[in-house]
């Protein structure tokens, strides 16, 4: 008869368990984000009506693109990214140090959608719904798309700025941040530039600085929405540029 007085506690003890895991699961997830495009999603800008699934707009079990055309490995690709290793305007300036190219690797993934050309519903594994109907909507920044079918870009979510395929006018990325660079930019004086430690969520992919470098696509900001878009940390009194730049 014991294990009936241990009932009620081991009920507490499980509800105690499910509130804590939901808390932790709230605090990081991109569903209900801008990121999440499922017809689920009702506060979203660009949205599907038939599509329930969140991950299948940028990722699939299978079949998916695991790699650009010079090896950079991605993960479980479901967009082309073939279409933006050539095109782009890339960021220059007489004091940078770094070699800048064409964007490769995690850079690529992002500019599948926000390089102001690609349509959101263009997918290599469709799963249960083909088409993925998309029912556009009013971007938060201005520029407005209204109307049934596939949007022909997202102003707002074009790191172009008016202009497709426009990096110039952006934070340099796809390039390997290391040693020689930060010895390269200080030319024989004090160090300007400081590699993120390895605890720090700001993070370095195979040494490369990415969009993914600062931004963390599955979580929109711990702060108030829209005021961290989906960053890897706070950069409150710009304490995420402070992270990489002495000064
Ligand atoms: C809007 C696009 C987008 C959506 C939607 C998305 N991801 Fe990702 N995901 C990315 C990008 C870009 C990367 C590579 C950059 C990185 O690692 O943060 C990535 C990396 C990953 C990785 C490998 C790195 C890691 O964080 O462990 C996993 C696992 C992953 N995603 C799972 C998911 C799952 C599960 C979902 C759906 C619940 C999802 N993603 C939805 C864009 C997306
Ligand atoms: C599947 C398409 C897709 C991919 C891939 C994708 N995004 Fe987005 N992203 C969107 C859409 C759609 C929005 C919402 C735009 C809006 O509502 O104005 C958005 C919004 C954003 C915003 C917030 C903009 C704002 O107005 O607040 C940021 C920041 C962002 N994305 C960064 C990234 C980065 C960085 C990556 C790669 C790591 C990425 N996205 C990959 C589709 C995508
Ligand atoms: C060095 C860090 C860093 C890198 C690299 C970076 N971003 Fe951002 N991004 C930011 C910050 C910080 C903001 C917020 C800007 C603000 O609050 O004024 C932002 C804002 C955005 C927005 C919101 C709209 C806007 O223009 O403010 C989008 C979309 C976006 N980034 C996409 C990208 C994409 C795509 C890449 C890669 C091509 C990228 N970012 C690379 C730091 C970065
Ligand atoms: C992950 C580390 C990292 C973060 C975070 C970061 N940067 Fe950078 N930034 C770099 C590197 C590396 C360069 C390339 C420096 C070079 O090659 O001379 C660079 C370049 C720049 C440049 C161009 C320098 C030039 O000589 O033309 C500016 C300006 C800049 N960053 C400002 C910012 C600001 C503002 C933020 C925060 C929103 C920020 N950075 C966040 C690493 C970072």
């Amino acid at each position: 008869m014991g294990g009936r007085k241990q009932r009620p506690v081991l009920i507490v003890l499980t509800a105690v368990f499910i509130l804590i895991i939901s808390v932790g699961l709230a605090s990081a997830t991109i569903v209900g984000s801008k990121h999440d495009m499922s017809f689920l999603n009702s506060g979203a800008n660009f949205s599907s009506t038939n599509e329930d699934e969140v991950c299948i707009f940028c990722h699939t079990p299978h079949g998916g693109i695991s790699q650009d055309s010079s090896g950079n490995r991605v993960p479980l690709w479901n967009r082309s990214i073939s279409q933006n290793e050539t095109g782009f305007t890339p960021y220059s300036s007489p004091t940078l140090n770094a070699t800048l190219g064409q964007p490769t690797g995690i850079t690529l993934l992002c500019l599948s959608c926000h390089d102001g050309v690609s349509t959101l519903n263009t997918l290599i594994n469709y799963g249960r719904f083909n088409p993925i109907v998309m029912d556009g909507g009013f971007d938060q920044i201005g520029d407005v798309w209204i109307g049934p079918g596939n949007p022909p870009g997202y102003p707002g979510a074009n790191v172009g700025e008016g202009a497709a395929k426009n990096l110039a006018n952006d934070h340099p990325v796809s390039f390997v941040f290391d040693a020689a660079l930060i010895s390269a930019d200080a030319g024989g004086g004090p160090a300007k530039l400081q590699l993120p430690i390895s605890s720090d969520p700001i993070k370095l992919f195979n040494n490369r600085l990415e969009c993914a470098t600062c931004h963390d696509p599955h979580e929109e900001g711990a702060l108030a929405a829209g005021t961290f878009p989906f960053l890897r940390k706070s950069n409150q009194a710009s304490g995420m540029c402070l992270t990489c730049h002495i000064k």
